[in-house]
């Protein structure tokens, strides 16, 4: 697919598409609490239809107006064994977390996916689980899917060290530890997104957080809730590094989430001296207008405790970095080699197509900048945001750009291609 180019500069309002991860929780959580929840600005995007279609499998009623998503709860006693394995498509939020949830269940099932998820490492999840006394098993024995989980609803609480920084394990052990009886602790190796822990507090459950100590005991149950997903940050920072790259550039990003545990992006932003303000911020939904305009940018150094606060934004952020002056150093995020694909390498191999000087190094990239770009055949390497990020990269490169395997934008922004050319029209 031949990709947008500007001509103009970015210019007008946008409201970004509904945060993936609390989508995909506000299923979860409304399926395993008692009574109705609604949930509002549900993203229906591949990855968060994946998890509503595994949890109706499991026999729970969703339903779709178009506008509201009603999740009627079962408990956490009431899901029912499905009659074939569940397809997860390209979700790993989706599995991980689901493996927590069927751990304690009564009933088997089996969990599988696309060519991706299949080579996603799965032990980080299945050992801890395991500790708590959850049968589960990947296939030949190994650590990939399908994935196969005969569910024991004797789960132990766990004492447990993190070795690596994620969410996902993180609320896997977590969905587990509140179907096991007794306290189990998780100690974080570094604060990860805590959407998990804001729904058990909202469902009605209770959780402690003291710093990286997360103390969870079980059992518990959940009240039903209305749901109200803010815009996704995620999402958001292609056009936030889309505007502040872009000459002439001057767009308002709407109702993005700002929780602290995702806000990594913005502390980059302006230590690289970005041209940002926060308008319109509410609290309680933790979600703010973001309005941003082409900025002169400097190099950064990016490692340590803020790489979980925006890991999925490490491949926009390269891409951002060369059009800074100076060095931006990358380090500790070799977590992004076990993403939906390699993102050190997809990174530094596409965008080095384009004419930008980056280097992939065993934990990141070192980026030097600033590079004009040319437009180049690129791929997506069928993941949503490599293929979003070299559209970004598009728009400034002189001439045009093709992109190989564009639908994979689907998986989180179905709209993307729309929404860029909307802001790029002429104003
Ligand atoms: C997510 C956690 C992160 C992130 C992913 C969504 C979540 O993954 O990259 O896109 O919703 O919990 P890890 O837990 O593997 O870091």
């Amino acid at each position: 697919m031949e990709l947008v180019k500007q001509i103009h500069g970015l210019k007008g309002k946008l409201a970004v598409p509904a945060d993936k991860s609390i989508s995909h929780r506000s299923i979860m959580f409304g399926a395993l609490a008692q009574g109705t929840t609604t949930i509002h600005n549900f993203l229906r995007a591949e990855d968060c239809l994946s998890t509503l279609s595994a949890f109706k499998e499991l026999g729970v009623e969703i339903h779709d107006d178009g506008t509201t998503i009603t999740v009627e709860g079962v408990g956490f006693h009431g899901l029912q064994q499905a009659d074939k394995p569940l397809f997860i498509g390209n979700s790993g939020t989706t599995i991980r977390l689901m493996m927590g949830i069927l751990a304690g269940q009564r009933l088997s099932a089996t969990l599988y996916g696309d060519d991706s998820l299949n080579r996603r490492p799965m032990e980080r999840v299945m050992a801890p689980l395991r500790q708590m006394g959850a049968y589960i098993t990947g296939a030949y024995g190994k650590e990939f899917p399908p994935i196969t989980i005969d569910g024991n609803p004797q789960l132990r609480p766990l004492h447990y060290e993190m070795p690596i920084a994620s969410a996902q394990v993180k609320s896997a052990i977590i969905f587990a530890a509140l179907q096991a009886t007794g306290t189990s602790t998780i100690i974080e190796k570094e604060n990860s997104r805590n959407h998990t822990e804001e729904m058990i507090k909202q469902f009605g459950g209770s959780i402690e957080v003291d710093g990286k100590t997360i103390t969870v005991t079980g059992p518990q149950t959940f009240t039903g809730q209305t749901v109200t997903v803010p815009g996704d940050i995620s999402s958001a920072s292609f056009f936030l590094v889309a505007a502040a790259i872009t000459p002439n550039s001057e767009i308002t990003l709407q109702n993005v989430g700002i929780n602290a545990t995702r806000t990594g992006i913005l502390d980059v932003l302006k230590q690289m001296g970005a041209d940002f303000t926060l308008e319109n911020v509410d609290e309680k939904n933790q979600a703010a207008d973001i309005t941003i305009r082409t900025s002169s940018l400097k190099g950064t150094t990016i490692g340590g405790e803020i790489i979980p606060r925006l890991i999925d934004e490490l491949p926009v952020i390269a891409l951002l970095a060369t059009q800074a002056t100076g060095q931006t150093v990358i380090f500790d995020a070799e977590e992004l080699k076990v993403k939906e694909t390699n993102r050190i390498d997809a990174t530094a191999d596409e965008l080095k197509k384009m004419g930008a000087d980056i280097t992939a190094t065993p934990d990141g990239l070192i980026i030097n900048g600033p590079t004009p770009l040319h437009g180049a055949a690129v791929s997506s390497h069928q993941d949503h945001r490599i293929g979003m990020m070299l559209q970004v990269a598009a728009l400034i490169a002189q001439g045009t750009s093709e992109l190989e395997n564009p639908e994979a934008v689907a998986i989180s922004y179905p709209h993307f291609f729309a929404d860029v050319t909307a802001l790029t029209e002429e104003k």
